[in-house]
């Protein structure tokens, strides 16, 4: 698919079928995360993809019970020791962005749908995956094939995004 159109079609999906993922399909979708920047090229983040229905049940309950209805789910954790702060600014929620982003992007490719959802309970979703004290639970994604098709939602345009040489205050919408 062409670039702009993939991101033109990427949608946050809430609905799908029952199919599974195929193997090759989600070792796709994880390589355009692997290959995201980060600080220092430091790659804090680690991805549990969750297909056991009973575990991503209980993660539904900490959270969206509808974030559970998808055949997989990706849970997106950062080491913030492993990136970078720098001015008040924590790096590890940038890192976890961009490579989360890569790995919706890429989902859309092959034809499957995501959504980012941070609408959990952190602390329930370590307890029930094993996660360290250490690691943050930044977002999670239902992963599967879509069975709906939600219209574009409003934009800003883009003259109010954006400003030649300074800041300027535009209007919101
Ligand atoms: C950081 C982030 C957190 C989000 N968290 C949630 C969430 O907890 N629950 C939810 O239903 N959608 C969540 N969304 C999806 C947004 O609501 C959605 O992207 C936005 O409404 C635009 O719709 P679109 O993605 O279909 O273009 C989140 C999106 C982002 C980028």
């Amino acid at each position: 698919m062409e670039f702009m159109e993939v991101i033109r079609k990427r949608r946050s999906i809430r609905r799908f079928k029952p199919d599974p993922v195929p193997e090759e399909e989600l070792k796709y979708i994880l390589e355009a995360a692997r290959l995201a920047p980060s600080w220092a090229n430091t790659q804090c983040w680690h991805f549990i993809v969750v297909t056991d229905p009973e575990i991503k049940g209980k993660i539904g309950e900490a959270g969206f019970r509808w974030s559970a209805r998808g055949p997989a789910m990706i849970v997106a954790c950062a080491d913030p020791a492993q990136s970078g702060f720098r001015e008040d600014q924590y790096y590890y929620l940038t890192d976890i962005g961009i490579a989360l982003e890569h790995l919706v992007l890429a989902a859309v490719d092959r034809g499957l749908g995501t959504c980012w959802v941070v609408g959990f309970h952190e602390d329930q979703v370590k307890e029930i995956l094993g996660i360290p004290e250490n690691i943050r639970v930044i977002a999670l994604t239902p992963l599967g094939y879509p069975a709906e098709e939600p219209s574009a939602r409003s934009r800003k345009s883009l003259e109010q995004i954006f400003s030649y040489n300074r800041y300027e205050q535009k209007q919101s919408k």
